[in-house]
């Protein structure tokens, strides 16, 4: 039936992970994966409280231990576990020698995995859509951060998982992640449940910032206060981590970091050289048309009076031009 198939979907996530884990910290096999994460500066502690495992460098390593457990391969396949050959209906394995993070769902079962790459392209490899796991849906982390996020009303959205762990790491405990896709409707729906505040710490490259500014508009639309925390030289926090340490991301990144509006100041300055005149008219046009998007009557005119004295420009002729935008867009 339909539900033995979806509890033995369930009981091949749980055992994998616990057998993955396992292979990671206590196996000759699993020590370079081990060595690695730890050179990575992921300590003991979060590699047990995250699960993380070690998936063997073998074709068939799943295929045989879920088959002698009397897992039907078709459920196997199903979960996303194994892949038919199409020439001889055989299968094998998805996940080979890959750092595995076990994908938990809202109560802490074990519903997909992502398997980080040592070598080999792509990065990391996703668990497929299965009948347990929906990408759209999934913040990873959630389970464990929840509580936190509720406490102190606010949560940090990073773009990875070693971002996530890292973050735990420093004392960042209500850190959630999407999982290589962007933000859903169903991803802030969860959100909306459980907090107003949010912080989005993506990668400081350029399509972390570019992600990020998607991502803002979505979650300022759907209400949120919100903010977003910069890293220096297009670090992502694990690196950031790394090479500062968790005091100064808590108190220059997380602690630091700027509002919606202040964001916008800097993304719009990117690539425009505002000693010339044209990048500076076009950055104070768009800076201006962000202004008028606001509706608190102070916030614009504080945001005016910051523009008007950066550029030595007239607050009448910003306010002049600003209600133009405004009734232009109207
Ligand atoms: P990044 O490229 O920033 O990876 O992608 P990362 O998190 O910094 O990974 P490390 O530190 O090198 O291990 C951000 C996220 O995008 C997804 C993953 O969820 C990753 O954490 N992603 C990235 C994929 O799904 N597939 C990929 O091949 C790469
Ligand atoms: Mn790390
Ligand atoms: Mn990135
Ligand atoms: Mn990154
Ligand atoms: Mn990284």
């Amino acid at each position: 039936t339909i539900s033995k198939e979806l509890q033995a979907i369930h009981d091949a996530h749980e055992l994998l992970r616990k057998f993955y884990h396992h292979l990671l910290v206590n196996t000759k096999e699993g020590q370079h994966a081990l060595e690695y994460l730890l050179e990575r500066g992921f300590s003991r502690e979060s590699i047990d409280k995250f699960q993380i495992g070690y998936s063997l460098n073998s074709w068939d390593f799943v295929c045989k231990f879920l088959l002698k457990r009397e897992f039907a391969p078709e459920w196997i396949e199903k979960a996303g576990l194994i892949i038919k050959r199409e020439k001889d209906g055989t299968y094998f394995d998805r996940f080979r020698d890959r750092i595995m993070f076990p994908i938990f769902d809202r109560n802490g079962n074990t519903i997909a995995f992502s398997g980080r790459s040592l070598g080999e392209e792509p990065k990391y490899l996703n668990s497929p859509e299965t009948a347990i796991f929906n990408k759209s849906k999934i913040l990873y982390n959630f389970h464990l951060a929840k509580p936190h996020i509720r406490k102190i009303q606010q949560a940090v959205l990073f773009e990875g998982f070693a971002d996530v762990i890292a973050a735990d790491r420093s004392g960042v405990e209500n850190g959630i992640a999407t999982m290589g896709t962007s933000l859903t409707e169903e991803h802030i729906t969860l959100l909306r449940q459980n907090v107003q505040s949010v912080t989005i710490c993506y990668d400081s490259d350029k399509a972390g910032i570019e992600a990020a500014y998607r991502a803002g508009n979505l979650l300022t639309d759907a209400d949120f206060k919100l903010k977003v925390a910069i890293m220096p030289d297009g670090l992502d926090p694990d690196e950031y981590i790394k090479v500062f340490g968790p005091e100064k991301f808590r108190n220059e990144v997380i602690g630091a970091s700027h509002t919606w509006m202040g964001f916008k100041f800097l993304y719009f300055r990117r690539g425009k050289n505002l000693q010339h005149e044209g990048d500076r008219l076009a950055y104070i046009e768009e800076i201006l048309r962000e202004i008028s998007k606001l509706t608190k009557a102070v916030e614009k005119d504080h945001y005016l009076r910051q523009l008007a004295s950066e550029f030595s420009l007239s607050l009448d002729a910003l306010k002049q031009q600003q209600k133009q935008i405004f009734f232009a867009e109207k």
